[in-house]
């Protein structure tokens, strides 16, 4: 997208008052209310920049995975007022407050994603923080299943927790248990992912990546260029993957 089309993005948003309706039941301001809003708006910075590196022309449909009570879809909203946005959590209540508040349509998520009618042709995927909480096969197939949903030169933008999420773990206040930490970090050292479920959960937890890992397993999907790896790019707190759906192998 052409910088100067960016930037008219931006500016636009920046003057836009955003809904600031909060759901009683919303985990994410219930849990942080002191950087829900701002953590939100930099979700926007962060697919601005996507934007600009891509070479897409319009966005038109957006795709927001999971859209949790809308710390992230408020801002998808104001600064695309035109766009057809969907809204997906396996959390049906928080999917259908996000579809009324912030005008869409509410997807309900299963926990294989992979099973779940989406819907095709968007130019946005925004997954903040889904693969932060699974392994790393879940991851891949996702992103596969996802990237198939993109229109062509459609970005796919999914947040991870990489290096910094251990400094996290450390000193800002515990992901997870001890225990289930030694196992993540086991898994890290030995293959670049680790995961360990939530005590008590299904199969869903807290998942630590190296760069290196993502990348590696982006490359291996087909039909797809990498845009970027970004440490700590959301937030200054989780890292940020970008990929375009356009074929890496096009000819010249
Ligand atoms: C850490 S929250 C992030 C929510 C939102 N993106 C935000 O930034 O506030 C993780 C979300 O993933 C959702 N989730 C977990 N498994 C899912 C699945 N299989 N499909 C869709 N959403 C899922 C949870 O319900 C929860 O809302």
């Amino acid at each position: 997208m052409r910088y100067a089309r960016v930037a008219a993005i931006e500016d636009a948003y920046l003057k836009t008052e955003i809904d600031k309706t909060v759901s009683p039941r919303d985990h994410m301001y219930n849990t942080g209310q002191d950087w829900y809003f701002t953590v939100g708006l930099d979700g926007i910075r962060v697919v601005l920049r996507a934007l600009s590196i891509s070479t897409l022309g319009e966005v038109t449909r957006i795709l927001d995975l999971p859209c949790g009570h809308g710390r992230v879809a408020r801002h998808l909203r104001a600064a695309f007022p035109r766009a057809d946005i969907s809204f997906a959590d396996i959390d049906t209540d928080g999917a259908d407050f996000c579809a009324n508040q912030f005008r869409g349509t509410a997807i309900h998520s299963q926990p294989d994603l992979s099973q779940v009618a989406l819907g095709d042709g968007y130019d946005i995927i925004w997954i903040g923080s889904l693969f932060t909480h699974v392994d790393e096969a879940r991851a891949e197939t996702w992103t596969r299943h996802l990237c198939k949903r993109l229109s062509p030169r459609g970005i796919l933008i999914a947040t991870l927790h990489g290096n910094w999420s251990k400094e996290v773990q450390r000193k800002y206040g515990a992901m997870i248990g001890d225990a289930e930490w030694q196992q993540i970090l086991a898994g890290y050292e030995a293959s670049g992912w680790g995961y360990a479920r939530y005590p008590g959960e299904d199969d869903y937890g807290v998942s630590l990546c190296r760069a290196s890992t993502i990348i590696a397993m982006a490359s291996r999907i087909e039909g797809v260029r990498i845009l970027g790896y970004n440490e700590r790019a959301w937030a200054g707190n989780h890292d940020v993957l970008m990929i375009e759906r356009r074929d890496r192998m096009e000819a010249w």
